[in-house]
């Protein structure tokens, strides 16, 4: 069961990204991780007929690039764009109408309403740090992955970026900052195999002059991007292997 506090930080997540959408900047994101999911889309290496999760897919641009990429084939794959934010999902539903093989569902990472063994692939961009237990959301994520499946968490906010730690104070609701061995060490602990990290730069053109609230000029921008997202990926072991908590005897 989902504890009390977790309830309590989802409901507080769904307010807050509520407001996000209103102000349109659930589009917006686009073009800021844009650069990071295209490299992390071409690793990703989607296939017609892949059943796949957008994790916090927000205004569901991603998924319809997903979408995109299942479609043709003798089966068409599955997209499932999942976001905590209501007003995110409606408004990823009224920007994807012309799509049949996508799906958007309300509802919290630490409880994913989906079936198990389900998912070949899992896209999270830019919204694991929010999740209050990350611990849980992993179990999750193992369960609703089929054996072989596999994950790609891509985070702009942890411990081994500088820049994007300033986010942590000026953002109005908790997050993780956790550093790429901590990601790591979390994932083998919940049995992911094949577990790795790379750092995917934001590629796109940086301005000469910078305005913005996160920044104190460009130059720190530029270097913010060059050192770059983190990608975690891992993959739920086939069925040879025992889940956690059983033992073969
Ligand atoms: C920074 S936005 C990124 C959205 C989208 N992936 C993108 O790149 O445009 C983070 C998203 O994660 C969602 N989110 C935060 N906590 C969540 C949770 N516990 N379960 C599901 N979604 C969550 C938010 O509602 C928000 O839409």
């Amino acid at each position: 069961m989902i504890d009390k506090k977790t309830i309590a930080a989802d409901e507080r997540l769904r307010q807050e990204f509520n407001q996000w959408a209103e102000q349109g900047r659930g589009e917006e994101m686009e073009n800021h991780h844009i650069s990071i999911t295209q490299q992390t889309l071409a690793r990703m290496e989607l296939k017609p007929g892949d059943r796949v999760l957008d994790l916090g897919c927000g205004a569901g641009w991603a998924s319809r690039l997903i979408a995109d990429a299942v479609a043709h084939g003798d089966k068409p794959g599955q997209v499932i764009g999942l976001d905590v934010s209501d007003e995110m999902i409606r408004r990823a539903r009224a920007g994807s109408i012309a799509y049949d093989n996508l799906m958007f569902v309300i509802g919290s990472a630490q409880q994913i309403p989906w079936e198990e063994n389900f998912f070949d692939k899992v896209l999270s961009v830019e919204s694991f740090y929010y999740y209050a237990d990350q611990d849980r959301a992993l179990a999750e994520l193992f369960r609703v992955l089929a054996p072989h499946g596999e994950l790609f968490i891509l985070i702009n906010l942890y411990q081994d970026n500088p820049y994007s730690l300033r986010w942590v104070e000026e953002l109005k609701v908790p997050v993780q900052a956790r550093s790429e061995q901590e990601y790591i060490q979390l994932l083998k602990a919940h049995t992911f195999e094949d577990v790795r990290a790379v750092r995917i730069p934001d590629l796109t053109p940086t301005p000469q002059e910078y305005s913005g609230k996160w920044f104190n000029n460009a130059e720190e921008l530029r270097e913010f991007k060059r050192i770059g997202a983190l990608l975690l990926m891992a993959r739920k072991p086939g069925f040879h292997s025992p889940p956690p908590g059983y033992e073969v005897y």
